[in-house]
């Protein structure tokens, strides 16, 4: 094991652009989920799965941004759903994600950026482990509400020091006061990587469009 993979979550987060980030997840891709299986215990996708079951329909178009490798995706589809649209910003990691055949579209974008998607184009989107330290910032969440149809429900991880520290409290205060969205609900923070980080929290939040 290389010195990159022992502190390969912390290799990540020290990224210090989106294109030095999109090089590391590229290089990391096809070992991802192996290694955080093994030494980092990733129960991201699962807490996150859990709480789009309670509100999101099993015939959805759902988009999953940041999508990875498609955890997110295999275990939606485990679930039922059929209509899923992959994006993130890294190609080594959509390539992973192509195998596993549950997605209809994959897509390279940066959130942050503008999204080339239509407006109001999906019923839901997920997005697991995305917005965190070094990663997407607070104002993905405009582009990722103006994709979602009126009705349709955002769900996603967030670490809480970086809700209140990376401008996520004040952009979901902010989209709330608008009227753009509706805060339905948030789940108790839980240790997502308990074996090598055991000190990362997650909380799932949940909004509703206006
Ligand atoms: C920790 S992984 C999570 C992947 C997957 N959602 C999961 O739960 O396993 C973070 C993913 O977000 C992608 N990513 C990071 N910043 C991004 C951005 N600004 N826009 C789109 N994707 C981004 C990375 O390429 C990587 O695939």
């Amino acid at each position: 094991m290389t010195q990159r993979r022992e502190n390969v979550v912390q290799w990540v987060y020290a990224a210090a652009n989106d294109d030095q980030l999109a090089e590391r997840y590229d290089e990391w891709a096809n070992t991802y989920e192996e290694d955080l299986d093994r030494d980092f215990g990733w129960s991201g996708p699962s807490l996150a799965v859990d709480m789009a079951l309670k509100y999101v329909p099993r015939d959805a178009r759902v988009l999953d941004a940041g999508a990875g490798t498609g955890l997110v995706g295999q275990l939606l589809a485990d679930r039922g759903y059929t209509e899923l649209v992959a994006m993130d910003l890294s190609e080594g990691m959509l390539r992973e994600a192509r195998k596993k055949g549950v997605y209809g579209e994959l897509h390279r974008m940066v959130m942050g950026d503008a999204l080339g998607f239509p407006s109001d184009s999906f019923d839901a989107v997920i997005s697991v482990g995305v917005l965190t330290v070094g990663h997407a910032p607070a104002s993905s969440l405009d582009e990722l509400v103006r994709v979602t149809r009126p009705g349709g429900h955002i769900v996603f991880t967030l670490r809480p020091d970086v809700f209140e520290q990376g401008g996520f409290r004040e952009k979901q205060a902010e989209l709330e006061s608008a009227g753009r969205w509706k805060h339905v609900d948030v789940s108790a923070p839980v240790q997502v990587l308990p074996k090598g980080e055991p000190e990362v929290l997650h909380q799932v939040w949940v909004y509703q469009i206006r």
